[in-house]
């Protein structure tokens, strides 16, 4: 298979962060998450992190700007050769639009969008736990004998993302809602789309999601 880019699109909670890491390596690409960058300069504490340290405990966006210029130098990085899998850029038509342009000579990107009610993403959200470690997910209630949220693959403490409180949870659900479409019909108007039911077990949604890639890689350009 040649050059694979994948973009993943979804509102908080989708499961962005979960199927990218368990599809990076079926297509040896690196997995690329704005969020994960930008909460890695926050808890450095340096001077991108003391930026959108507000903006993101607020369930904003960070400015088009800081973020384009981030990807930019993400993408220069020779890892992303044979392809990449971009979780949480783009989240503007602008990004999207400076985008095309950065990935002018490479194959057209295959955006998959998820769709999860918001009931459940709230749920999923309010109830998230992330190893301080390792960086496994868990959803509180369904770990193993693990009374005190310990990470049953590596014995680490979990912990519970700042912006997982209710307040800013509602905050980001309703940034995506007032975001999101134009981005969704930018790649569908260029036949790169697919939209996956997110709501279902996180296997299916792999298998979804595997089905397309697998089927996109194969097309001809
Ligand atoms: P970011 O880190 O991208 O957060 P997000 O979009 O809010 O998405 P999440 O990481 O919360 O959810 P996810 O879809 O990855 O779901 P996950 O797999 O974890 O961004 C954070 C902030 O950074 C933004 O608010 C903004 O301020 C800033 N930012 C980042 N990129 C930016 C950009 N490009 N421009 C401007 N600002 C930017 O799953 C969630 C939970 O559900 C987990 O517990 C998981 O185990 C569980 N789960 C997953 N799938 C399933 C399933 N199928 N069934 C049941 N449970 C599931």
């Amino acid at each position: 298979m040649g050059q694979i880019n994948i973009i993943l699109i979804g509102p908080p909670g989708s499961g962005k962060g979960t199927q990218a890491t368990r599809i990076c390596d079926r297509y040896h690409v690196p997995m690329i998450s704005t969020g994960d960058i930008l909460r890695a300069a926050v808890k450095a504490g340096s001077p991108l992190g003391r930026q959108v340290q507000a903006t993101m405990a607020a369930g904003a966006l960070v400015s088009d700007e800081l973020m384009i210029d981030l990807v930019r130098e993400r993408l220069e990085e020779p890892d992303t050769a044979n392809g990449f899998i971009l979780d949480g850029f783009p989240r503007t038509l602008a990004q999207a639009l400076v985008l095309d342009d950065m990935l002018a000579g490479r194959p057209c990107p295959h955006a998959i969008a998820f769709m999860v009610p918001e009931a459940e993403l709230e749920r999923r959200l309010t109830s998230r736990r992330i190893c301080s470690k390792c960086k496994t997910l868990y959803t509180t209630g369904t770990i193993y004998g693990s009374e005190e949220e310990l990470c049953s693959k590596c014995g680490a403490t979990l912990i519970t993302r700042d912006d997982d409180n209710l307040e800013t949870i509602r905050q980001r659900l309703l940034t995506y809602r007032n975001t999101a479409e134009p981005i969704i019909a930018h790649y569908r108007g260029r036949s790169a789309l697919a939209m996956i039911d997110g709501s279902r077990p996180p296997d299916a949604v792999t298998e979804d999601v595997t089905r397309y890639l697998d089927a996109a890689g194969r097309t001809p350009r």
